[in-house]
């Protein structure tokens, strides 16, 4: 039992730091109570990664993370041999039999457990997460249905090795390209996309202590006009945080035209987006 109800997961998130809404708390609660994974979807900084995060603080589970990049393969997220630890192992036998050495190397001693593998065979509460899986290439996706399906893990060499308890499974997307329907039809879908500017706000107050909720809000009303103005990269929670930072750094407890226009780069990191807002906003 992961979270008692929706509510619960609101409290228990908000708890660790983490403001959801609605839509966020019945996914997560659905996830854990279904035993399915959880497909977070969405834009890059809008608290995907944070997500599972927060899962982990909340219910106490261990964070297991599997990153994915291009080129990501099966002895990166699974398991592999340890081919320098076998080697020696059969130099030091000195001339026993194939058999026998066979037999001796393809132990636990000289495997190699990657994420995927360790979610699976771990005792206690664990958080699986397989974070960016849009970068990782198509095949790996194959991978993960084999291993989210039963939960279990064949290594020829040693037998099938089955979860014992399901790890709570986080997968993040920032939708570079499309996932296989497959894939999709194992998770529960939760779209993530910017934040109301209240909770936006709220947002800034837990991870900035010490700013003023009045700044907070001018700081959340402003990012959400520049996420209208259809920019080439709409700045993200993360970067409305760094701009609080920022404005708490400089002592400014306002956010007027010469402050917007000193500190616009932490928010806009493209000439034209910059360009753009400064005409909109009147700079
Ligand atoms: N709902 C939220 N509650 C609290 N902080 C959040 C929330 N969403 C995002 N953040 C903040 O934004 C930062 C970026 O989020 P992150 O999970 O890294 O984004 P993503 O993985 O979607 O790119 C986090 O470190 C966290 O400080
Ligand atoms: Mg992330």
């Amino acid at each position: 039992m992961w979270f008692a109800s929706p509510a619960d997961v609101r409290d228990r998130l908000a708890a660790a730091d983490y403001l959801s809404d609605d839509s966020i708390a019945t996914s997560v609660f659905l996830a854990g109570a279904l035993g399915k994974p959880l497909l977070a979807e969405g834009p890059a900084g809008v608290g995907k990664t944070q997500l599972a995060k927060a899962v982990s603080a909340a219910t106490g589970a261990a964070l297991v993370r599997l990153q994915c990049y291009e080129g990501l393969d099966e002895a990166r997220a699974l398991y592999e041999w340890n081919y320098k630890k076998q080697l020696l192992r059969i130099q030091a036998g000195g001339g026993e039999g194939w058999d026998a050495a066979h037999d001796d190397i393809f132990t636990e001693e000289f495997l190699l457990e990657r994420p995927l593998l360790r979610a699976i065979r771990a005792e206690t509460p664990t958080v699986l997460l397989i974070d960016e899986i849009d970068k990782a290439d198509v095949e790996v996706e194959g991978l993960l249905l084999e291993v989210l399906s039963d939960y279990q893990v064949t290594i020829p060499e040693l037998g099938t090795i089955t979860a014992t308890r399901r790890p709570y499974v986080v997968l993040t997307s920032n939708a570079s390209r499309e996932l296989s329907e497959a894939l999709k039809r194992r998770c529960l879908y939760l779209h993530l996309s910017y934040p109301t500017p209240e909770r936006e706000r709220d947002i800034v107050l837990t991870q900035v202590p010490g700013i003023e909720a009045d700044l907070a809000e001018r700081l959340a009303r402003t990012v959400a006009t520049m996420r209208a103005l259809e920019l080439k990269k709409s700045p993200s929670i993360a970067e409305t945080i760094d701009w609080a930072n920022t404005l708490l750094a400089l002592g400014r407890t306002e956010l007027d035209e010469a402050t917007m226009d000193a500190t616009l780069g932490v928010v806009l990191k493209h000439a034209s987006d910059q360009t753009r807002t400064r005409k909109e906003l009147g700079l």
